[in-house]
């Protein structure tokens, strides 16, 4: 309508008004509304079963009869709880207690901070154990508020040793206890760490090395240990500020064992000598070789086991993490320095072909999970969150599979972020990152680097029932949102997470 026609209506100019009125209020109603049921949608529920969180990605695999998500039947499946190591009658092998506390710990020279402890110590105990030995850990909570668990991050225990607050167990308040039973049946390097509030308490050191030795012991002459973490800021290996002195004799190799308890990557380089990987994430590399003037980048939860040839003159060898070192060499030796390398050891094509033991061309399931980033809500509060598949927490994907299932997925991040993706309970082989496939040894890993703008191929074997978390191990993403579950056909959880349980895993 032109102007001329309507000032020949008397009265139109204000109906008009009234018109464009209501429609910008039921626009503004609209967006309001909407906005409003975002933020409730963006509450799980006060108490709910993971087992009904999310919703089912079948992986193009068969739907089970066993249905799952909001509203649907899920008491019919076995407890996660159950699916324990059998009980043969057998005496632990290895059994110990680990009493947590909160207390303050003083690194090198700065003053004490609030921190984490397992018997008295942080990182607490090594728990070392030979292959096929019964592992018994009894967990004590001193003083812990608001409870915590032991996760075995990167052995593939039974689910219901998996640690996972609000999962698989309830988090252990102070005064009580729980006990956790496995069969060490991985050899190699990992650690554990509370899977409650772990956004804060792993960052304060609730965490300590798992080494599992072959039972005819390593083929090195030395075994050194390097945990390394950031308490209050500071580096440090074995807990302690700045260099780490490890007495191994000339001429000796040395196995180091890297791990990396922080939130983000530690490039790790040997300074004055070649060194080869032996292993990554606990799995051997087929057929290393020597490594120079690179650095190995070592993920949040990763672990790298190191060849160290210690000189034969009697000088040391610095083995380079992030700020701190350790230097292998006879008493009082010294070594130098050197700086960064500027490249970087690549995963993707070191070591040799091996088979895989399974066919990843004929999988059962396919599934995707891209992680991205957009504005929303997550737990009711406003921010730019992490999405899976384009969801925010909690409409996150329930990654279903069924007990033998060869599984492939598409990691994809374009998030603007880094992360260092973990599945519990299995260890995924890459296939492919940006499309290029794996040329070197089989990568076997728990802790992968996703950076943003590249994409993993990855595969592994549904060989371990239960529910499995899946998710970024730079641990305050978890808590932003940025995590799934594998789940299997068949079970479910009796535990229960949400806010008006003790239970918060991320
Ligand atoms: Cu190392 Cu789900 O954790
Ligand atoms: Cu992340």
């Amino acid at each position: 309508m032109s102007p001329s026609e309507s000032s020949q209506v008397v009265g139109e100019p204000a109906r008009r008004r009234r018109v464009r009125l209501a429609v910008a209020f039921l626009a503004t109603a609209a967006v309001v509304a909407s906005i409003g049921w975002m933020w409730v949608a963006s509450f799980a529920p006060a108490s709910f079963s993971v087992a009904q969180m999310g919703t089912p990605d079948y992986g193009g695999g068969p739907a089970p009869a066993h249905r799952h998500g909001p509203g649907a039947l899920v008491a019919t499946g076995l407890d996660v709880r159950t699916i324990v190591e059998p009980d043969t009658g057998r005496a632990p092998d290895v059994a110990l207690t680990l009493t947590a506390r909160a207390e303050r710990v003083r690194f090198g020279s700065g003053p004490p901070v609030p921190a984490y402890t397992l018997n008295g110590t942080t990182p607490g105990p090594t728990v070392t154990a030979r292959e096929g030995d019964l592992v018994q850990v009894t967990f004590v909570n001193e003083s812990v508020p608001g409870g915590a668990t032991l996760h075995w991050h990167g052995l593939d225990v039974p689910n219901a040793e998996d640690g996972v607050a609000g999962v698989t167990q309830d988090a252990v308040r102070p005064a009580q206890s729980h006990t956790y039973r496995f069969v060490a049946r991985q050899v190699g390097t990992y650690w554990y760490h509370s899977h409650q509030v772990s956004h804060e308490q792993v960052v304060k050191g609730l965490l300590g090395a798992v080494v599992v030795l072959p039972r005819g012991g390593i083929a090195e002459d030395a075994d050194v240990l390097a945990l390394t973490h950031l308490y209050a800021g500071r580096r440090t290996v074995a807990g302690r500020v700045g260099d780490v002195p490890a007495v191994v004799r000339p001429g000796a190799t040395a196995r180091v064992r890297v791990v990396n308890t922080d939130n983000g990557v530690v490039p790790v380089w040997v300074s004055g000598a070649a060194y080869r990987v032996l292993a990554v994430d606990g799995t051997e590399v087929h057929g290393p070789t020597p490594v120079r003037d690179r650095s190995v980048v070592v993920p949040a939860g990763g672990r790298v086991d190191l060849a160290v040839p210690v000189p034969v003159d009697g000088s040391a060898v610095r083995v380079e993490l992030g700020g701190s070192a350790v230097v292998l060499g006879p008493v009082g030796s010294t070594g130098s320095r050197t700086p960064a390398p500027g490249q970087t050891l690549d995963l993707l094509s070191y070591g040799e072909p091996a088979p895989l033991g399974f066919d990843p061309a004929s999988a059962d399931r396919r599934f995707e999970y891209r992680i991205g980033r957009r504005p929303g809500f997550v737990r009711g509060r406003p921010g730019v969150w992490w999405t899976v598949n384009g969801h925010l927490y909690p409409a996150v994907p329930m990654f279903m599979v069924s007990r033998g299932d060869v599984v492939t997925m598409h990691i994809d991040n374009s998030s603007g972020q880094a992360h260092p993706m973990h599945l519990h309970g299995h260890h995924v082989v890459v296939l492919a990152r940006d499309g290029v496939r794996a040329t070197g040894s089989p990568w076997w890993t728990d802790s992968l680097e996703v950076r943003s703008g590249q994409s993993y191929d990855v595969a592994f074997v549904a060989d371990n029932p239960g529910i499995w978390m899946d998710h970024c191990h730079n641990l305050p993403h978890a808590q932003q949102g940025l995590l799934a579950h594998v789940m299997y056909e068949g079970v479910t959880t009796g535990v229960r997470t949400g806010r008006d349980t003790v239970n918060s895993p991320e």
